[in-house]
Formats: structure tokens, sequence, C-alpha cells
């Protein structure tokens, strides 16, 4: 496995243990207030959700109320653009065509999914979230992109069982930053119903934060998995799945599992 974009360091850390939290109060004072920030809303979220989805749905609303592009992660319109212009790039290298069918789980205000919907055929993207704010802003980037005329579908889910996806449709399933907030059963959900809208020979890829030490999360938004359980998982549903180290080349702290039906 090639190293990862950000150092070893990266994928050793335990971002939840008070000692590292100590030392980056320490490097980075700056950041302690809006981690106590953070802290709170975590609190008040965990008394009021049901569930992982209503905690998450409540947190991007917050979010997004303030900019949808930090919301989905960018701290400025150029990131939010060099971002989306990344998973757009990699997955042309890897064959994307107009006539794929896509399939963007978590597509956020469209980063990427602007792209994919401009180069993909009239009505071969589907993008769903569980946010209706981020949604909304999602018809924003369209309308701004004056990309009305490719009919893309934006749904609003309430979990990722695709209950209202057709069977063996998408040939390119892709979630971005969706995992790294998801806790272990909403993978399983998702990686339990995925394949039923998947094409023979569809590939689903999707980003996660790895570790290489004990799984754990911040808050419950961000979450770190060791490669070897998502793939386990991955194959617990009857997936080949695939580390991709070429994405690890690329400036971006999160790792890529690629996968696909087994053969
Ligand atoms: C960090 S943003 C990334 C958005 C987009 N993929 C991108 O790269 O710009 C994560 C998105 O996933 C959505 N999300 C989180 N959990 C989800 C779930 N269980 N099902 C569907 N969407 C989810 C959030 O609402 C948010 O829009």
């Amino acid at each position: 496995m090639t190293q990862a974009s950000g150092g070893p360091e990266r994928t050793r850390t335990n971002r939840a243990r008070l000692a590292h939290k100590i030392r980056y109060a320490a490097r980075r004072p700056d950041r302690i207030w809006p981690y106590l920030r953070r802290l709170g809303r975590d609190w008040k979220l965990r008394l009021t959700s049901r569930d992982h989805v209503a905690y998450y749905r409540a947190v991007m609303k917050a979010d997004a109320a303030r900019s949808p592009a930090a919301a989905v992660g960018s701290a400025s319109y150029e990131r939010w653009l060099a971002l989306g212009q990344m998973q757009f790039d990699y997955l042309v290298r890897h064959g994307l065509t107009p006539s794929d069918r896509m399939l963007e789980i978590g597509c956020g205000n469209l980063r990427a999914g602007w792209r994919f919907i401009d180069h993909l055929d009239t009505g071969h993207y589907h993008g769903i979230d569980i946010s209706p704010d981020i949604l909304l802003a999602a018809g924003d980037t369209l309308a701004q992109r004056g990309l009305q005329d490719k009919l893309p579908h934006l749904s609003l889910v309430r979990d990722l069982r695709m209950a209202t996806l057709p069977s063996g449709h998408f040939t390119v399933v892709h979630a971005h930053s969706v995992f790294s907030h998801s806790p272990i059963e909403v993978i399983d959900e998702c990686l339990a119903h995925v394949g039923r809208v998947m094409a023979p020979d569809a590939f689903f890829d999707f980003t996660f934060n790895r570790t290489e030490g004990r799984e754990h999360h911040v808050l419950r938004e961000d979450f770190y998995y060791r490669t070897e359980t998502l793939i386990e998982l991955a194959a617990s549903h009857g997936f080949a799945a695939r580390f991709m180290d070429d994405w690890e080349q690329l400036p971006h702290k999160q790792s890529k599992i690629r996968i696909t039906a087994l053969p």
C-alpha cells in the first residue's frame, strides 16, 4: 500500500484521545473555540436526534445555513472547485463516459456533481442525500451552472436502502466524504442494498478516513476505519473490494476503496 497523503501521522493518530486533543490545542489554539462549539452541538444533537441520520441532518442544516461550501468540507470556493475537479478527473481517468449512469450517494451541493451532470448524457445522473438544506443548495449550483436541460435527479432520502431506485441500473456509484461521517451500521446498510441497483459490471467508489491504529470517531461527525474492516464488510455483502493506491497520490486526506460484484 502506498503512503497516503498527509504522511504516516495521518493514519496513526487517534483523534479521539485526550492526549492528541491537548497536543493539537497547543499547536492550534485558534481551533479550540470552534471545537468547543462543535462539542456543545454534539451533546445537544445526541440528546435530541433519534438516530445518526437525524443527527447528521441537523449538523448539515446548521453548517449549510452558514456556508454550503463549508458544509461539504471546503474552506473556500476555490477549494470547493478544486475538490470537485479532483473527484471528476479521477473518475474520467478511470473511464467514466457520457453513457454511464451514475448514482452519487451524499451528493451535497454538487461540488463534483455539477461536473458529472455536465459530462453525462441527459438524465444519467442521480444524486441522493439525507439533507434537505444541502439539496436546496444543490439546486442553486445546478441553476448557476445552467445544467437544467441535463435533467439530473436529486432525491432526499432518510436511509441508504435505495428503495426508490431501479434495479441493475447504475454503472458507476460514487460516495465522496460520506462514509467518513458514517457509523458502521450506516455503511453496512448501504453495502447491503447498493448491489441491487448496480449494473453487472458497475463499480462503487467510496472514500473513508483511514486509520492503521484503533478505529475511533470524533464526536459523531468523523469516523476512522481500518481498511480491512471495510473490505471485510464489503465481502460479507458479496463484493470484491480493492484499495485504490492511485488515489493516495492526490492531495486529499481520505483514502478510497472500489467495490465490484464478485466474478
Ligand atoms: C462532506 S459532504 C460531501 C458531499 C459531496 N459528496 C462532495 O464531495 O461534495 C457529505 C454529504 O453526505 C451527506 N450524507 C451524510 N450521511 C449520509 C447518508 N447516510 N446518506 C446520504 N447522504 C449522507 C451529507 O448530507 C453531505 O451532503
